[in-house]
């Protein structure tokens, strides 16, 4: 569907053109004083400088022309503006195509187009922390809004699995049990099916193992086994197995229940095959160049203002690095998948590694010039006071912990509240504190830091994810008590409060274009706090339920229906839905 904006610059550019002047400059913008009107043209302003007339002249002359079928109100006001209101003939029509059309009328630039989604950042054997969450949700979110607007896309966790933090763990392991099979170069047998380590043992040998990286000794028995690894070495396969095995389940349930799906779980192994060919061309086409025994591919522009190292492709030990292994990915992704973009989404301090990678794919040709390439750095999670978050020893928190508090925190006041059954609470909690979580975070702009304030996330009013919830729950059980519903059309209510709630509702095509193109989820949580407050204000100032005309309630509920609709797809895209009851 036309964007209302411009259906209507549309029409004011002929109102233009009749009034002889040139169409160009019938552009219209939302009105930057709702009091007065809903649009604005200031186009004759700058046509008086060229027809060399007064500009309030050439309004007047121009809302003539307007299509009084349109507008309830086409004023010319000095100097020259002219101020428009839509007429509720306008207004219904097309908001009743919206209400019929295929996900409201939005368009779909995606069609035919694949996005490759690079998010959530794991690493094998590590459990997920806190630092976690944000590239988690925040891709999840805009792996959704490309999906709706047509893209195909592939989400891919691209686990760490294959640099030093798996040498680590061979060469604690080997510390601890230097008798095990895995580490006999002369074993050819079958290794053992089952794990020499659990999960709990493994989130222990992690962090010791790499608490010792200061030990020069100790670090070269973890970098040699990180190059064998990557060689093949047999045993330390089988580790890497059992490692992934006992991981990878682990990661999936909690990112289960952050609602965080990936179509593919591949990871740095993945890009390991294609590592030989690739490293060979681009030495061989002169693209990577030797240095101090490593070989680079320089990436510095002339027009830098800061320097931008070369990128490394192997290091002078012969091992790949996060550079080699993002540089095969695009070769993976490339040939698999051949996306018109790749999106990743990590900490903003990867800023650096992704310039010179995005840089070498392009001038390689690894990637070809017409494939976008975008970065999303995202900012840190603070804890409420501002401040790094902190355990209270000093650690680094669990993501799986923070979901927890969460989660605890919303379920005393379920429960104190009585707001369901005691079968539902569980369900209904889990619900409200996955909005306050997500909401709470992609409401920030992904590039700014934010301060985690666990009650402030999980009020029921604010400009928070549980109080976008309950509007939607309290629509819904309007809708519920009046019945039928969905297959009322739409009809103006003489009513401002109604007007106001049909306006926020054409903004939806235009914010999910503008949040797809700044790559911001904040946006779609600004217009979702919008419409919900102007479902809300218009619920306040009109009888609904108790409205003895019967026409007049039916465009009322068909309406709050609309409105309901739009809410649970932009919750959908942004990764979160509401409970029956709140
Ligand atoms: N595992 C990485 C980290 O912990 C993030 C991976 C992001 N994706 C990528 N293709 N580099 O920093």
């Amino acid at each position: 569907m036309e964007k209302i904006l411009d259906i209507i610059s549309r029409k004011m550019a002929e109102a233009f053109e009749k009034a002889g002047f040139d169409a160009a400059y019938g552009k219209v913008t939302v009105s930057n004083r709702p009091d007065l009107c809903q649009y604005q043209c200031n186009g004759a302003l700058a046509a008086a400088k060229v027809y060399k007339c007064a500009p309030i002249q050439i309004a007047n002359a121009v809302a003539e022309q307007l299509d009084k079928a349109d507008f309830s109100m086409c004023e010319a006001v000095m100097p020259g503006f002219i101020n428009l209101k839509l007429s509720d003939s306008f207004l219904q029509s097309y908001l009743e195509d919206t209400r019929t059309a295929p996900d409201f009328g939005v368009a779909k630039p995606g069609n035919g187009k694949t996005a490759v989604v690079d998010y959530g950042g794991a690493n094998v054997a590590k459990p997920l922390h806190i630092g976690h969450l944000r590239p988690a949700i925040i891709g999840e979110a805009l792996k959704r809004l490309h999906k709706f607007l047509g893209y195909n896309t592939i989400g891919d966790v691209h686990l760490g699995d294959w640099g030093l933090q798996m040498g680590l763990i061979i060469a604690e392991l080997q510390e601890r049990q230097p008798d095990l099979c895995y580490f006999d170069p002369d074993y050819t047998g079958e290794y053992p099916t089952e794990s020499p380590f659990t999960l709990t043992e493994l989130e222990e040998i992690y962090p010791t193992a790499s608490s010792k990286k200061s030990d020069p000794e100790f670090a070269e028995k973890a970098h040699i086994a990180t190059y064998e690894l990557q060689q093949g070495r047999r045993g330390y396969r089988a580790i890497w197995n059992h490692i992934m095995g006992i991981s990878l389940p682990d990661l999936r349930r909690i990112y289960g229940i952050l609602d965080v799906h990936f179509e593919k779980w591949l990871g740095e192994s993945d890009a390991d095959p294609y590592i030989p060919a690739m490293v060979e061309d681009l030495k061989d086409r002169g693209f990577a160049v030797q240095s101090a025994g490593a070989w680079v591919i320089p990436v510095a522009e002339e027009t830098d203002k800061k320097e931008v190292p070369p990128c490394i492709l192997v290091k002078s030990d012969g091992s790949a690095i996060y550079a080699t292994t993002d540089l095969a990915t695009m070769v993976q992704r490339t040939q698999d998948w051949n996306p018109d973009k790749m999106l990743y989404v990590t900490d903003k301090r990867q800023n650096l590694h992704f310039e010179q990678i995005f840089r070498a794919a392009k001038k390689s040709g690894i990637v070809k010039e017409h494939v976008q390439l975008d970065h999303v750095g995202h900012g840190t999670m603070n804890g409420a006071d501002g401040k790094p978050f902190k355990t209270r020893d000093g650690g680094v928190l669990r993501l799986e912990q923070l979901i927890n508090d969460m989660t605890d925190f919303v379920r005393t006041k379920v429960v104190e509240n009585k707001i369901v059954d005691e079968s539902e609470v569980e369900a209904t909690t889990a619900k409200i504190a996955l909005a306050a979580l997500k909401y709470g975070d992609l409401s920030n702009q992904p590039t700014k830091d934010y301060n985690f304030d666990l009650e402030r996330f999980a009020a029921f009013e604010g400009n928070t994810g549980p109080y976008i919830l309950y509007t939607v729950v309290r629509i819904k059980s309007i809708l519920a008590r009046y019945g039928a519903w969905e297959h009322l059309p739409i009809a103006v209510p003489a009513n401002p409060y109604a007007t106001d709630l049909m306006l926020a509702i054409t903004k939806l095509g235009p914010t999910l274009e503008a949040a797809l193109s700044a790559l911001a989820p904040n946006m779609i949580c600004a217009y979702i706090y919008e419409l919900a407050g102007a479902v809300n204000k218009f619920y306040h100032e009109t009888r609904i339920l108790s409205e003895e005309d019967k026409t007049l309630q039916a465009g009322y509920i068909s309406l709050i229906g609309l409105a309901k609709n739009i809410l649970e797809t932009c919750m959908d895209i942004l990764g979160f839905s509401a409970p029956e009851k709140m």
